[in-house]
C-alpha cells in the first residue's frame, strides 16, 4: 500500500491512550494519555514499534521524564549509543545529549548552527553501525519556530524515475564526520575524533530491514560514491537530496511543551530550523539514540 494510503491501525494502546490521525502523508502520529516514565507492558511496547514501522516519527504529549527515565524508556527499545561531537554541550549528560542553541556562557547564540543538526542527515551514518531510532524530549522552546523536519526516504526512492533507480542500483557512498563537518561549514574533527571513526560505507539505496521498504540513504554524512569522479558523485548526491526534500515528502514537526519525538533513521532525513530568534530564546532537547544494525 503507498505511504499516503496508509490508515491507522494500532489496536493495542492501553486503555486511556489515544493514536491520532497520521500528520502528514509523508509520516508522523502523535500519541497521547502515555506516560513514558512508567515501563511499558509488552503488548504497548509492541503497539509502539508498529506504529513507529508505520508512520516512522511518533510524536508522545504531555511528557515530563528526567535524564534516568527517557534512559530507561530508551533501553525498552535497545542498545543506547555515545555521542561523537567532544563540545560541551554534548557531554553535560553521558548518554542523554543536550541538543540546544545556549552556548558554553549560559547565552542563547547563533553560533551552533554550525553543526550537521542544521543540514539533512540521518543520525551516524558515518559509523558503520548507525542509528536506528533517535529520541528528543523538549525541555526549553522558543515561543515559536525552532521546528524539527523529516523526509521521507522511502516515498522519495518510489518517486524517482525509473532511469534513476537503475543508475543508482548497486552503487555504494562513503560517510565520513570530516564530510558532515566540511558540508555544514565546521572546523574540521579533531585526530583523536577522525581515528575513533574513520570513514565507512554504505549502499546509495537501503533496504529498511523491518518493512522491505527501498529508502535513498543520504544527507550531510554522505562524502562520496565509490568509483564515480568525486565532482559527478557530489552532482548525483546533490541531485538526489534535492529530489528527497521536496515539500511532498516532508513531515515539519511544530513543538509542543512536553512532547517526546522518536524516528526511524532508516528510512527518514532530518534538520533543526533556525526558523526562531535564536539569540534571544532558548531551545533545549534532550536526546538518546538507540544502535541499528548495518544497512544493506
Ligand atoms: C538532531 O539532529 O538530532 C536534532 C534536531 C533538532 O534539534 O531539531
Amino acid at each position: 500500500m503507498p505511504e499516503t494510503q496508509t490508515v491507522t491501525t494500532v489496536t493495542a494502546f492501553q486503555a486511556g491512550a489515544a493514536i491520532g490521525p497520521r500528520l502528514s502523508p509523508a509520516g508522523g502520529v502523535a500519541i497521547t494519555g502515555i506516560d513514558l516514565a512508567q515501563p511499558l507492558t509488552l503488548a504497548l511496547r509492541e503497539a509502539i514499534l508498529a506504529a513507529f514501522r508505520e508512520h516512522h516519527v511518533l510524536v508522545f504529549r504531555d511528557q515530563d521524564l528526567s535524564n534516568d527515565e527517557q534512559l530507561a524508556f530508551t533501553r525498552q527499545f535497545g542498545e543506547i549509543e555515545e555521542h561523537v561531537a567532544r563540545h560541551s554541550a554534548a557531554s553535560r549528560y553521558g548518554l542523554v545529549h543536550m541538543v540546544t542553541n545556549v552556548g558554553d556562557d549560559g547565552q542563547p547564540t547563533t553560533k551552533l548552527t554550525q553543526t550537521g543538526n542544521y543540514h539533512w542527515h540521518t543520525d551516524k551514518s558515518y559509523h558503520a553501525v548507525p542509528s536506528l531510532m533517535t529520541l528528543l524530549h523538549a525541555k526549553e522552546l522558543p515561543p515559536a519556530g525552532g521546528d524539527t523536519q523529516f523526509a521521507n526516504m522511502a516515498m522519495a526512492y518510489e518517486a524517482l524515475p525509473e532511469t534513476t533507480k537503475r543508475q543508482i542500483a548497486g552503487l555504494r557512498v562513503v560517510h565520513s564526520w570530516a564530510a558532515s563537518r566540511r558540508r555544514a561549514g565546521a572546523p574540521p574533527p579533531s585526530e583523536i575524533e577522525m581515528r575513533e571513526r574513520p570513514p565507512v560505507e554504505h549502499p546509495l539505496v537501503r533496504t529498511h530491514p523491518d518493512t522491505g521498504a527501498k529508502t535513498l540513504y543520504i544527507g550531510n554524512h554522505a562524502s562520496h560514491i565509490i568509483g564515480m569522479p568525486e565532482d559527478e558523485g557530489d552532482a548525483l548526491l546533490t541531485e538526489l537530496l534535492e529530489h528527497a526534500t521536496q515539500p511532498q515528502f516532508i513531515y515539519t514537526h511544530h513543538w509542543q511543551d512536553g512532547d517526546l519525538i522518536l524516528w526511524d533513521n532508516r528510512c527518514l532525513l532530518h534538520r533543526a530550523m533556525a526558523n526562531y530568534e535564536m539569540t534571544t530564546h532558548r531551545r533545549v532537547l534532550h536526546r538518546t539514540v538507540v544502535t541499528g544494525t548495518v544497512p544493506f
